[in-house]
């Protein structure tokens, strides 16, 4: 079989998604450490940014295959949910006319959660990346984070983005190792409980910030 034909065979996809996967939580962690220098003080924070900044074409680089990965790992996952949907509906076609409904798995809220977590990227990346809501230009990058951190609609936004993230991984963990074939008896009920951490972990570290945020808002903390 031609490594095109493998992976566009259903099996294909699926390792293809488990890959992209494992390369977002990858970036996830790293991106939640650097954030976290947040709490240690506006110079490590600042040294931090530059650092990442320092190298544009490197920078340029990683970028391009973070979005690929994003890319890459969205269209195919809509695609097999699509399949995924069709055989549902045909194998429980006889049972939910009988019930007058479709059973809810966890994998039906994987859609659901990475469309949420999509619209946040979209406003994430278009507040950070590109500029586009916030006139922080010429800030330093730690009163920049903290300054559009601290806009109540990005705070609220991020606070439900990254809950759900949360929420996707908690599933999405160990549907990585599923797909990879890397499931047994010995070893699966490990890699679930450390996805639910890393899970947990992703999704309070991350919706702490903007949390921050809304209390400097409040004028609860400076
Ligand atoms: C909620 C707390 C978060 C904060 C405070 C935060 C902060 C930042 C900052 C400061 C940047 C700009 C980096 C730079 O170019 O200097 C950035 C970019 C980015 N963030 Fe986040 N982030 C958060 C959550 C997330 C989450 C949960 C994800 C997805 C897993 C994410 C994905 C991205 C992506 C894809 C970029 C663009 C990378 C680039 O342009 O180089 N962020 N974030």
């Amino acid at each position: 079989m031609s490594p095109i034909k493998a992976l566009s065979s259903k099996i294909g996809q699926k390792i293809l998604v488990a890959i992209t996967a494992l390369g977002l939580v990858f970036f996830s962690i790293i991106h939640l450490a650097g954030n976290l220098l947040l709490y240690v003080g506006k110079d490590a924070y600042n040294t931090y940014a530059h650092t990442l900044h320092s190298n544009p074409r490197l920078l340029l680089v990683v970028e391009i295959g973070l979005l690929i990965t994003f890319a890459l790992h969205i269209i195919i996952a809509i695609n097999l949910s699509r399949q995924n949907r069709q055989a549902r509906k045909n194998k429980y076609a006889v049972q939910a006319s009988k019930q007058g409904r479709t059973p809810i798995t966890p994998s039906l809220w994987m859609p659901f959660s990475g469309i949420i977590i999509l619209g946040f990227l979209l406003l994430h990346v278009s507040e950070f990346t590109f500029k586009l809501r916030h006139p922080t230009e010429g800030m330093e990058p730690f009163a920049r984070t903290w300054f559009i951190l601290k806009d109540p609609i990005s705070a609220i936004v991020y606070m439900i983005g990254s809950l759900f993230v949360g929420f996707h991984l908690w599933h999405g963990f160990q549907s990585i190792f599923q797909s990879l074939g890397l499931r047994h008896r010995s070893f699966t009920p490990i890699i679930e409980k450390i996805g639910m951490a890393l899970a947990v972990f992703l999704a309070l570290g991350f919706v702490s910030f903007p949390f921050w945020g809304l209390l400097k808002n409040l004028g609860v903390l400076n």
